[in-house]
């Protein structure tokens, strides 16, 4: 037998969750005014070159690489930021009156990662990503955007991290005081960050494997090299969270793991008794500089990416009820006559915006009773050779308890009464009009 993918998944039983989450992204993106967009799951390698960074893990050991049959060196999206922003330039987005460009995407992403507890290589991100503003307003805005997801999804034991990389010269300078404060300790630390010493000091902060090294716990701080403007930028970021009470905590050593981060960078993380040491569930920044460097017009942009396997991981764990499924009729078939006669009234219902199900294999009407019960079906129809002969089907309320004999033609109004009416046993039932 074939089997899927190390890395990869089916959704099966959880596509509840998937579709709760989806509704409330999208509930939550009107609140702020984003708008969906949809991009490719493939681009040019290059574009991740030139954005994420040649010298970050996503870039040099996880992406998945292939040239296209015209020798096209093709890559499957690591990210959604990249491609946004490729689609922005070519869609000449900035020239849209409405500013600033607020957009959101849900998709899969691909890396080549070692699987683990909320580490997939197929994944899915939500991401919001807004595009035209300089100001801290702004990346509160953005924060408040994820924030209020999680609220949205009642989700509790989050922490919100913040700092910041300041511009170009504060990054210059911290990046000067960071070598210099690591360069006696280099040959101690692991292959990985004596290769980050040269290409991108900053990295070494969030080594996983050194982490616990004293050069790293007492490395400088970003804030404390920062130029006053980016300084103020920060404060007045953190200003803005606390008018909107959402507590946040400034970690000095979040630095991030894509390149094109400039000023505010954030994460989202719940506690590690969820998922491990995978317990980020939403990362992003300001990016000032990117669009320019993938050849668009000079704008600021902000944004953050959720993995939404993560969140589906910590929505379980808070007993979030997803609504049980159910369907409004299920039909009990007969003979041959039987059956013409309820695909024509499972038509007539479908179109009125009635849930309809049967099982078209020869089974008793017992065992088609026990699938409507597996469908948890408000109502059963029951239609054989003596409703045939009558014109009129059996309709049996399972909610109320009631059975009643209803002429064909009658079948729709009478269940739509019915659906709609106020019930005295069931008043917060599921089995309302749709
Ligand atoms: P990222 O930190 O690489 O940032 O990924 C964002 C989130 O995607 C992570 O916090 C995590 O929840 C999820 N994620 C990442 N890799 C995996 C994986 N292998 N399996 C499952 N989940 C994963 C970005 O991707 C940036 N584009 C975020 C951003 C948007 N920054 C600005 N705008």
């Amino acid at each position: 037998m074939i089997q899927k993918m190390k890395g990869t998944y089916d959704i099966t039983d959880d596509i509840a969750y998937y579709q709760l989450i989806e509704k409330k992204i999208l509930n939550v993106s009107k609140l702020f005014g984003f708008t969906e967009v949809r991009f490719p799951h493939f681009e040019a390698s290059e574009l991740f070159h030139r954005s994420v960074g040649e010298d970050t893990d996503i870039v040099s050991k996880e992406t998945y690489d292939f040239n296209d049959r015209a020798g096209r060196a093709v890559t499957l999206r690591p990210e959604g930021t990249a491609g946004m922003v490729r689609a922005y330039i070519e869609n000449k987005l900035y020239a849209s009156p409405i500013t600033p460009q607020k957009y959101f995407y849900i998709g899969s992403m691909f890396r080549y990662e070692r699987p683990q507890k909320g580490r997939f290589r197929e994944f899915r991100q939500f991401g919001g990503e807004a595009f035209g503003s300089y100001h801290p307003q702004m990346d509160a805005e953005v924060i408040a955007y994820a924030y209020t997801l999680i609220k949205a999804l009642k989700l509790t034991g989050i922490n919100v991290h913040i700092n910041s990389l300041g511009g170009h010269e504060s990054k210059k300078l911290y990046k000067e005081a960071l070598t210099t404060h690591l360069s006696p300790h280099i040959d101690e630390l692991c292959q990985d960050c004596k290769r980050r010493y040269q290409t991108n000091p900053l990295r070494i902060l969030d080594c996983k494997v050194d982490q616990d090294h004293i050069a790293i716990k007492e490395a400088p701080k970003p804030l404390d090299y920062m130029t006053e403007e980016d300084a103020t930028h920060f404060n007045q970021v953190c200003e803005y969270l606390d008018t909107m009470a959402i507590p946040y905590t400034v970690d000095h050593n979040l630095v991030r793991g894509l390149d094109y981060y400039t000023h505010t960078v954030f994460e989202i993380k719940v506690s590690e008794s969820l998922l491990g040491s995978q317990n980020t569930i939403c990362g992003g920044g300001r990016y000032n500089d990117l669009v320019e460097t993938l050849g668009g017009p000079k704008t600021p942009a902000v944004g953050f990416s959720f993995g939404l396997e993560r969140l589906l991981v910590a929505l379980k764990a808070s007993n979030y009820k997803v609504a049980d499924d159910y369907t409004h009729v299920y039909m009990l078939i007969m003979g041959d006559a039987a059956r013409k006669l309820s695909m024509s009234i499972m038509h007539r219902l479908r179109i009125g915006g009635i849930m309809c199900d049967a099982d078209f294999n020869e089974k008793s009407f017992k065992a088609q009773f026990k699938q409507s019960a597996h469908k948890n079906a408000r109502f059963v129809i029951i239609v054989g050779d003596e409703e045939v002969k009558e014109e009129t089907i059996t309709l049996k309320d399972q909610q109320e308890g009631k059975e009643l004999k209803v002429p064909v033609d009658a079948v729709y109004p009478t269940i739509v009464d019915l659906l709609t009416k106020k019930t005295s046993s069931c008043d917060s039932c599921n089995h309302k009009g749709e």
